[in-house]
């Protein structure tokens, strides 16, 4: 693995390397495990960024279960613009379900939010979020997470699902930006 890349004209430094993550999947999903045994539930994974969390953590989860996916987005490079967009690709399925909500990231919560808001309006049972990493210090909205990888500082961060501007997604590992 690489100290350092160049991603979309950017450096960045190695953060979390690709064995913790498995490690933080790991326990993730453990916890899933134990606390979700016999409810019927269905995973939600939102898209683009967590669909490499959500396959690694789907892929751990024991009990009998349904993964869907939802695309929104806020994000523009490096900087939210603060806009989330309509929740596009659900149907009736998550009426009277349990709902786990896969997320890469939440950085403001704006994204969460509103998907929660969403989500809401179709009628779960209950609505639970995982979350594989969280800038805490950049939070402005009041965000539960039932399930959260680790806190992280408020710094720009690509590479197992997450990107800049498109790019870095593919990375194993998690990289942070560099200061120029
Ligand atoms: P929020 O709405 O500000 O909480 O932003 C959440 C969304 O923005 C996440 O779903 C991510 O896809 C994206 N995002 C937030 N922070 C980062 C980051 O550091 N790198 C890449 N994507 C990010
Ligand atoms: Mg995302």
């Amino acid at each position: 693995m690489e100290d350092t890349v160049t991603v979309h004209g950017k450096k960045f430094e190695l953060f979390i390397t690709s064995t913790e993550i498995s490690q933080m999947v790991d326990e993730l999903a453990s916890k899933l495990n134990n606390d979700l045994d016999g409810k019927d539930v269905i995973f939600v994974g939102i898209l683009n960024g967590a669909f490499i969390f959500a396959a690694d953590l789907i892929r751990r989860i024991k009990m009998n279960c349904r993964i869907s996916f939802v695309k929104t987005a806020s994000y523009k490079g490096t900087q939210t613009t603060g806009r989330v967009e309509t929740l596009i690709g659900l149907g009736d399925e998550i009426k009277g379900k349990t709902v786990v909500v896969i997320e890469d990231i939440i950085d403001t919560g704006l994204t969460l939010e509103e998907v929660l808001k969403q989500l809401e309006s179709h009628q779960p049972s209950e609505i639970l979020v995982a979350a594989l990493l969280f800038k805490c210090d950049a939070c402005i909205k009041d965000i539960k997470i039932d399930y959260l990888g680790r806190e992280i500082p408020n710094d720009f961060v690509i590479g197992y699902g997450l990107d800049c501007d498109g790019h870095g997604r593919n990375l194993r590992d998690i990289y942070k930006i560099k200061p120029s």
